[in-house]
């Protein structure tokens, strides 16, 4: 009998040794992730999020406050002149206050116009499963204080020019759209954290037209041919003046190029994961300056192997603490580098490339269940 207890307490024992070890192995979260995603309750502290953002964004803290506006999307639907209370369209441009955006249910919603984000909103889709595509797709222009969270963005396409209901209820007109998922112009303090991006008609990301403080983290960008532009033409060069952190990213597979390409701005890409480029992973013309620190780069077996594709000779392209696999090569600028030199906001420990694997592991869109971590 004694014996018996015992033989269950021992193997009782030994399911939580390996349950706990296996759940620590998982989770080894990075700085962003660890601020918040050990919170079981974070349903209810969804704010929590603003505090943990690192990089040139800085912390996000504006987004939030007692002042903040809850909405709900409750109706996938999308009128672009005319936004219906509980869409997402009614939320992100027509609520001009501080607000915060989670959605009631998983939904699919077709943009019929680019979706124009107001200053100060947080999309936070945490709970549910968000697929946006259509036309635009995210248009955050001339505006700042925009996060956004946990999104399926794929299959956008381009469109010709029209109008939109723009911020403070103004019909705004647009030129043409090239069918990016995300298009940041003229706008700072912007991050865009966990989302799932791919097949979009031109690229997946645009940073441009003199954008500054953004930060990309822990995204998931695959199946695409033009992945990240950050700098708009080589005409326009108040883009130097453009600092972005790409930091915990999964890039790949099938992607082909630009993770990112850079013109002019200043890049920190930092501790992501390359898996697999078919033309060039990072990509600098106009006098950019990038900073490679730490990430894992992953060849294919056989075919390109250069992770750098550069035009001009007054780039600075640097590597540091990079690993790369299968036969990778870097050609730099030279052997120095550069110091992002960021503020007690925007300071992050850069890990060593070995754990950038378990780092972004849960890149892309998180899997969160209501009532437990997330
Ligand atoms: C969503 O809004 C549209 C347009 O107002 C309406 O026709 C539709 O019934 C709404 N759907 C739901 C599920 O409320
Ligand atoms: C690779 O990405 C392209 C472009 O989005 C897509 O058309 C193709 O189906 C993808 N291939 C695979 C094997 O997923």
């Amino acid at each position: 009998m004694v014996a018996q207890v015992l033989s269950h307490f021992a193997i009782a024992f030994c399911i939580a040794f390996v349950l706990v070890s296996t759940a620590s192995l998982a989770l080894e979260l990075n700085v962003i992730d660890k601020c918040w995603r050990w919170n079981p309750d974070w349903t209810n502290n969804r704010q929590q999020l603003a505090t943990c953002s690192v990089g040139f964004a800085g912390k996000m803290t504006d987004n939030i406050g007692k002042d903040t506006i809850y909405y709900t999307v409750t109706n996938s639907s999308d009128d672009p002149l005319n936004p219906k209370p509980g869409t997402l369209r009614y939320g992100a441009t027509v609520i001009s206050q501080k607000v915060w955006i989670t959605f009631q249910r998983h939904m699919n919603i077709q943009l019929k116009k680019p979706l124009v984000i107001s200053s100060f909103t947080t999309i936070d889709a945490r709970g549910s499963r968000i697929h946006i595509s259509g036309i635009g797709c995210l248009l955050i222009n001339k505006v700042s204080n925009v996060i956004i969270h946990g999104l399926y963005i794929h299959h956008c396409r381009s469109g010709e020019s029209g109008s939109v209901m723009g911020p403070n209820s103004k019909i705004m007109n647009f030129g043409g759209i090239d069918g990016d998922g995300i298009t940041v112009a003229r706008a700072s303090k912007v991050w865009i954290d966990h989302n799932t991006l791919y097949a979009c008609q031109d690229g997946l990301i645009d940073v441009t037209r003199g954008s500054t403080d953004v930060t990309i983290s822990n995204n998931w960008f695959k199946n695409q041919d033009k992945v990240m532009l950050l700098g708009h033409t080589d005409e326009y060069s108040s883009d130097k003046n453009m600092k972005v952190t790409i930091v915990f990213n999964h890039f790949g597979p099938n992607c082909s190029q630009r993770m990112p390409r850079v013109r002019y701005g200043f890049a920190h890409v930092a501790n992501n994961l390359y898996q697999e480029w078919t033309s060039y992973a990072i990509g600098g013309s106009m006098n950019p300056q990038i900073m490679s620190e730490a990430n894992l780069f992953i060849a294919q077996k056989s075919g390109k192997k250069e992770v750098i594709w550069k035009l001009g000779s007054s780039s600075k392209i640097y590597s540091v603490r990079d690993v790369f696999k299968n036969g990778a090569s870097f050609k730099a600028t030279g052997s120095g580098s550069i110091q992002p030199n960021y503020n007690d906001q925007q300071r992050f420990p850069v890990a060593n490339a070995k754990s950038v694997q378990a780092l972004t592991n849960f890149a892309g869109v998180l899997v969160c269940s209501w009532s437990s971590i997330c």
